[in-house]
């Protein structure tokens, strides 16, 4: 049995319908703090396979317990957490409370319950600026944002634990810019108010529940000038975790960059969403957002022989298509 936690959110949904699809057994424990049960009913939906649901928060040790103890548990793969970057940098106490303190407890708990398995949610973003590309797992780590810290942090407290006691098993997986959605248009990506992420707000635009789409900056010293990013399909990303699953039956802790190794920019993704959705993608050109860099893309070679060959094969096409699917099904997101 797995405890997925924040399993109601973008990227956990689409886990939750692998394992279920690999026939793992799980139970999902959130708040439901930026998610919806409906996300769940739809999982349930998709994979036909009943699951347990807590609603619950991982800084409450007590109910970590009693669910790692009440569904028998051996492993945990840990999403739940908050990850805005412009929020953390306005509201960063909340960010150290949910990230940190929730993870610290969640492994507190682990280590009372003899649960030693954990794949963790991290981010590209630990690495910061970068100082050669593509990133290999070895770049230099200097987050430049305190989401990206809280992450940071929650990565080496992953580290001394893994040193201090050499049974357990930790993948920390530092996850690129997972876009898309499941094919059946079911589950996807449903944002709380105004998107800052690229996809959310460019099928916003495409769906006509915004005007245009401002473009951050087309000075940079990329083909175009606009910023070029990795881009992974949301069901690639979750198809990683199962096998990453599979690797925790060593011990020892691995960090793994998930990402395609390929680059693309603003102007190529919202040319593929215009030819996905079949709609104009009105846009003006504005100054570049601070804290943003020209590009980032990963390493995946470390990856792929972790993972026991696993590598995403979805390309930009696809990931726009599936976006759109299930933003043109679901207009509103799981509001209706
Ligand atoms: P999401 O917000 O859709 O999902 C997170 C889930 O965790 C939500 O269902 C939320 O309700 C739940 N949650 C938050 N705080 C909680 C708490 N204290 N107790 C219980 N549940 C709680 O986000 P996502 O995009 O699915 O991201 C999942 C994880 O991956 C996060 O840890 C995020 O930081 C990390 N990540 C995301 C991205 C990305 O671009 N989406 C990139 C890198 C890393
Ligand atoms: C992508 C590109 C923008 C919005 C963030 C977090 C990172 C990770 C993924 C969690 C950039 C440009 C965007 C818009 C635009 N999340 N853009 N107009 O900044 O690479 O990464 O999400 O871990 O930590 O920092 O993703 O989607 O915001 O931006 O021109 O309205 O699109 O400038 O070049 P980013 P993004």
């Amino acid at each position: 049995m797995i405890l997925v936690t924040g399993g109601a959110g973008y990227i956990g949904s689409h886990t939750c319908v692998e394992l279920l699809n690999a026939g793992k057994e799980i139970v999902v424990l959130d708040n439901f703090a930026n998610s919806s049960r409906k996300s769940l009913e739809r999982v349930l939906q998709i994979s036909r396979k009943p699951f347990a649901v807590v609603e619950g928060d991982i800084r409450d040790q007590a109910v970590l317990e009693k669910t790692l103890k009440d569904f028998g548990c051996t492993a945990v793969i840990h999403f739940a957490g908050l990850k805005s970057v412009l929020e953390s940098v306005n509201s960063p106490l909340d960010y150290y409370d949910n990230n940190v303190i929730g993870s610290h407890r969640l492994l507190r708990a682990m280590q009372t319950s003899g649960v030693k398995r954990m794949i963790f949610s991290s981010s590209a973003t630990v690495y910061g600026d970068p100082k050669f590309l593509p990133y290999t797992e070895d770049h230099p780590l200097n987050p430049v944002n305190p989401y990206g810290r809280t992450k940071l942090i929650v990565e080496e407290m992953l580290r001394d634990l893994s040193a201090s006691d050499p049974t357990w098993s930790i993948g920390i997986l530092r996850y690129f810019n997972p876009i898309g959605a499941h094919e059946s248009g079911l589950i996807g990506e449903d944002p709380k108010g105004v998107p800052n992420n690229l996809l959310p707000f460019v099928a916003q635009v495409a769906v006509g529940r915004r005007e245009r789409l401002n473009i951050w900056g087309n000075d940079y010293d990329t083909a175009d000038g606009t910023g070029v990013r990795d881009y992974i399909h949301v069901v690639d990303l979750a198809q990683g975790h199962v096998a990453a699953l599979k690797s925790l039956e060593q011990t020892g802790c691995f960090a793994l960059n998930l990402g395609t190794g390929r680059g693309n920019s603003v102007l190529e993704v919202v040319k593929a969403f215009e030819q996905a959705s079949g709609k104009p993608i009105p846009y003006d050109m504005r100054p570049r957002r601070s804290g943003d860099i020209a590009s980032c893309y990963a390493a995946t070679d470390r990856a792929t022989r972790y993972l026991g060959g696993w590598r995403a094969t979805r390309d930009i096409e696809t990931m726009c298509r599936d976006h759109w699917r299930w933003q043109s099904q679901n207009p509103n997101g799981y509001a209706g």
